[in-house]
This record gives C-alpha cells, structure tokens and sequence, in this order.
C-alpha cells in the first residue's frame, strides 16, 4: 500500500501565517504539522509516501521534510499546480499510486489514533473506500456521513443544513484502485473545485464498498488559529518529554514537563510546562505559562505569555500583560517601551489580527 498527503492547497484560514510559508509546515510543540502525518504513516507500516506540494510552498515543504530518510520512508514529491479540489490531487498522484491501493492523508490534521487498525479493516473488507469518522457538536460545518449499523456508509454531505448524524469525515482515507474511474466521472462543484465527497458518493451509487470507521482518540484539522493552538495544547500535554539542554541560571525557576534546546539562555524566568523552548533562543525576565511552543532563534524579555505559540526568529520585548491564546508568526516582533507608552506604533501585515483585550 502507497500513502500520499495532501500540502498544497491555499490556507486562507491561517493568513497572514500562509503567506509566506506553508501551512502544513506550521510548528506544534516545535514541529512541523506534516511531520505527525508522515510518521503516522510510517507507524501504520506504509514507507512509499507521495507528498502533494503547490507552486508556492512546495520548495519550502521539500527543503524541510526531505527524501524521507529521517522517517524510515521514500517520499516522492507530486506538483498540484493549482489547488483545484482534494480529488483533483488525487488525480495527479495517479502516475505515483499506479494500480496501488492508498492511504489519503491531509496535511493539515492530527489524529491520535493508530492508523494500522484502519488500514487492517480496509484490507480484510476489500473495500474501494474506507472514510474515518469523529463526532462533533457541530456537524453543519463539516463533511457529514450516514452510516448504517453495520458501518457501511449511505451518504455523504458536505457542510448540511440539517445533519443526517453528527458524524464528521476526518482528512485520512483508504482507497483501492476505484477511485480514479470515480474521480474521471465527477464534475467541479459548485465551488470550481473537484469534489473527494463527491468522488466517494459515486462509489457508494456504483455501488462499490465503502465503509466508514470511527476514531477513538482525538483529531485536530489545524485550519485555523484556535485549532492550531488546541492541537499544540493536546501534543504538549500528551507526547512531551522533558529535557533541558539549554542554559538556566540561579535566578530560573523550570517547573513541570519543559524542554529546553542547545544553545538557548534562560535567565530570571519562571516556566512552568508543558512548555518547549527550541535551540539559540534568548529569554530573560519573562514567565513562561503552561502549553507554550516557543520556536528557535526566539528572543523573550520582560514578556509573560500562556497558552501560545511563538514561531522562529520572534521578538517579544516589554508586554507587561500577559500574552495569551496567541501566534506570533516567524521574526515578527512585539515591544513594549519601558516607560508607559504614549503611542502605539504598528507595522501589521495583511489579514493580521491584534486584539488589546
Ligand atoms: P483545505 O484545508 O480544505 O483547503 P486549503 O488548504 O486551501 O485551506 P483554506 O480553506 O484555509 O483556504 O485542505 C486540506 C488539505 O489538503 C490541506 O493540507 C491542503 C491540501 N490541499 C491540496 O493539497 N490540494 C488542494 O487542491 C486542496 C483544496 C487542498
């Protein structure tokens, strides 16, 4: 069995963040997205893995993840070049997939649960289609399914006025050779975009077996800046292992599960965990709150901050309240005069949001 995943498409959900870099390259607890879905993967047993990548990020998602060697996997890069639909993908990834049965991973998600129990079922049934399934409380802005006792899957909904179930479609996939005959037949939706719902409910008219299982653990679609953070809350909290390699003075105090990279300075901070700090980072005078990520080359004075994520080369200098809920994106910097200040100077990008709150 093959896997691809799916790095294109626009993220304009995480703007001003996808700008200038790739969302699926945004770091929670200090790594990369992407990485969580290639090791999934490779847990799940699948080492020939295709990465979707676009004209804008892909140089930048190649750059950083590699041949695969680090994962135990050979990965091959397939250029979508425009981000015309999640089926549309799949249509470029046909010469990589050949006649092989695959595994379609988004991206952008996090899932806890071990993927070789789903691949197994996939396996054993036959299928054409197997589509995970997580239930949330608000299905109308979801893919929605329903689904017989049997877990045979009926219909799929994109985004219902009325839910058939409360049954959500998770980014990962399982798919035999059928699905390309499916995608060839479908038409754009309404949205210009080939449609992966509308290619898994031709298989369902056909019929062909599709069925659906449902996720134990949790799963994340790393959109937007709250899931973004809910994810870095959930990683730290379930995967992160102390360890300090980093420089901490006297004066520091480091309480709970912390990391700490080489060559970063602590000093007359308080930090409480889980919290990650990465390599060469500068931080002074500062508290640093529970689910934190702080990225490399992060310089952090006379700042308290909480519950947030600080991306490479920031600076925060001087914010006597404290930081909360927050992504501060790559070298962007935040500084407060040491005096009351009597203005506010600003230099913001596009789509950006500052709430004084
Ligand atoms: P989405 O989050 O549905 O789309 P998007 O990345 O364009 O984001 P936004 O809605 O904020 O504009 O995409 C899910 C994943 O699939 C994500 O990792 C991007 C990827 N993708 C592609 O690789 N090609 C595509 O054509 C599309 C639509 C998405």
């Amino acid at each position: 069995m093959k896997a691809i995943i799916l790095s294109g498409g626009k993220g304009t959900r995480l703007r001003p963040l996808t700008y200038t870099g790739a969302k699926q390259l945004v770091p929670v607890a200090n790594k990369p997205i992407l990485w969580y879905g290639i090791e999934a993967i490779v847990a799940a047993g699948i080492t020939d893995i295709g990465i979707i990548i676009s004209p804008e990020t892909g140089e930048e998602v190649k750059n950083k993840t590699g041949n695969g060697d680090r994962f135990g996997a050979k990965i091959s890069y397939i250029l979508q070049d425009k981000p015309a639909g999640l089926a549309h993908a799949v249509k470029v990834a046909q010469p990589f997939l050949e006649d092989s049965p695959f595994l379609m991973y988004l991206g952008d998600n996090l899932v806890q649960s071990d993927l070789r129990l789903f691949c197994e079922h996939f396996k054993v049934r036959n299928l054409d289609a197997l589509t995970l399934l997580c239930p949330v409380e608000n299905p109308t802005a979801f893919g929605v399914a329903k689904v017989d006792a049997d877990g045979k899957v009926l219909q799929l909904v994109e985004k219902p006025k009325v839910p058939p179930s409360n049954l959500a479609l998770v980014g990962i996939y399982l798919f035999s050779t059928a699905v390309h005959h499916a995608i060839a037949s479908i038409q754009p939706s309404a949205r210009g975009e080939l449609e992966i719902t509308d290619a898994i409910q031709y298989l369902i008219d056909q019929p062909k077996q599709v069925e659906a299982r449902q996720l134990e653990g949790w799963w994340l679609d790393t959109g937007k800046k709250d899931d973004l953070l809910e994810a870095n809350r959930i990683i730290l909290d379930t995967c992160l292992e102390a360890a300090v390699e980093g420089e901490v003075d006297e004066n520091s105090q480091v309480i709970g599960r912390v990391q700490i990279g080489a060559g970063s300075k602590i000093i007359n901070c308080t930090i409480r965990g889980p919290v990650t700090i990465g390599r060469d980072c500068h931080l002074e005078n500062c508290f640093i709150g529970p689910y934190s990520s702080v990225a490399n080359q992060v310089t952090l004075i006379d700042a308290d901050l909480e519950h947030s994520v600080i991306l490479q080369g920031a600076k925060v200098v001087g914010i006597q309240q404290r930081v909360v809920d927050s992504v501060i994106g790559q070298r962007a910097q935040l500084k407060v005069a040491p005096q009351r200040p009597k203005a506010l100077r600003f230099m913001i990008g596009d789509d950006s949001q500052i709430e004084l709150v």
